[in-house]
């Protein structure tokens, strides 16, 4: 069944290589008989009487909600703010007049998210949860529900759920911007599609990743990973999926953060994870490879087909550069599993983490 290891040694791994099955079964479950995408219209009706969306999340969630929060804006024009749970419910910010709550969370059970679902109901705001599980307490509690369709994930370490959590998001997005008549520019199916591929080619290369864990964590204490614009958001979480499950402390920043402070932190033999898929930055994290390098950094450069350039460690497939996350976010989690596997760790029950955290 869909629960069971199988052959797979961990759940994470088995949770990895669903994911190009995950997107495919997200495009067909949001697909009506036409083949057009489509969401409830009811989700259409509150995003456009949302005059700013307030993204709510933990954890990977919130990682996830990074990369909608540039979807909602670039491709359905709304304002977006993107909150952690925690903070936000203690510490609620000046509201706009019409917004609309959007909680992303694998379990729906999360208690830090739940208090803010709480509040905002007594407040009398609209809401919608973007969860794995129906019939979950968030989903339950929301007034919409945006299934993630990425059948149960075990392994502490959220991999799929990032992964079918971003589609989702861009789904929601693109379906709204269309029924909107905004120029959406890209087929979103045709796009997913070629994602999926590219995922699919990424979780063929185990050897590879393998051998990138062996070259770059084998004995360091820390690592540091960096991007910018989207990359910037997919080296939070690649940094997050490297200290749950191998302990190495491990730091995501946004490259033109480096010379602010971090960059004291690089020594002979440093890792650093450098993401390269946006073009508008590609200079950019370039030029932050040469300032790490100068410094002794031992840089893994993670690029796209069609930015690469001759040294890079990786180049993933060319997908449409808004859904980059999706395809460089699986050599990180792959790595993480090596980076665990090879120091012994627990790699689906890290210590100290519980898959859904229901106190606060
Ligand atoms: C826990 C898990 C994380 C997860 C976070 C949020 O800390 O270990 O993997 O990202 O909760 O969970 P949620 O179910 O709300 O997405």
């Amino acid at each position: 069944s869909d629960i069971e290891k199988g052959t797979y040694p961990h759940y994470m791994l088995k949770e990895i290589d669903e994911q190009p099955a995950v997107l495919r079964k997200i495009i067909q479950a949001y697909q009506d008989d036409n083949g057009n995408l489509t969401i409830d219209p009811a989700i259409l009706t509150a995003l456009k009487e949302a005059d700013r969306l307030y993204i709510i999340a933990a954890g990977t969630s919130y990682h996830a909600g990074l990369v909608g929060k540039e979807y909602f804006e670039k491709i359905a024009g709304i304002p977006v703010e993107v909150h952690i749970s925690s903070e936000f419910g203690y510490n609620i910010p000046l509201l706009s007049k019409k917004p609309l709550f959007i909680f992303i969370t694998q379990s729906g059970e999360t208690a830090d998210s739940r208090q803010v679902l709480v509040k905002v109901k007594k407040m009398g705001y609209p809401s919608l949860t973007v969860t794995n599980v129906q019939g979950s307490t968030l989903s339950r509690e929301a007034d919409h529900t945006l299934l993630l369709h990425a059948g149960p994930e075990i392994a502490v370490a959220s991999t799929k759920a990032y992964v079918a959590q971003i589609a989702v998001l861009a789904i929601a997005a693109t379906v709204f911007a269309e029924s909107q008549a905004l120029p959406v520019g890209f087929d979103l199916t045709q796009e997913l599609g070629i994602v999926a591929n590219a995922v699919q080619a990424m979780v063929d290369a185990k050897d590879e990743m393998e051998q990138i864990a062996r070259d770059f964590l084998e004995v360091t204490r820390n690592a540091f990973f960096i991007g910018r614009q989207l990359d910037y958001h997919v080296s939070l979480e690649g940094a997050l999926k490297l200290k749950e499950i191998s302990y190495i402390q491990a730091e995501g920043f946004a490259g033109g953060e480096l010379k602010h402070g971090t960059i004291a932190l690089i020594e002979e033999g440093t890792p650093v994870f450098a993401l390269a898929t946006q073009e508008e930055v590609s200079l950019n994290i370039r030029g932050n490879v040469k300032e790490v390098v100068a410094r002794g950094a031992n840089p893994c450069i993670i690029s796209m087909a069609g930015l690469d350039e001759e040294g890079d460690t990786l180049v993933i497939p060319h997908v449409h550069p808004l859904l980059t996350p999706l395809v460089s976010v699986v050599p990180l989690q792959l790595i993480s599993y090596y980076a665990s596997l090879h120091r012994g760790c627990d790699v689906d029950k890290p210590r100290n983490l519980a898959k859904s955290v229901t106190v606060e």
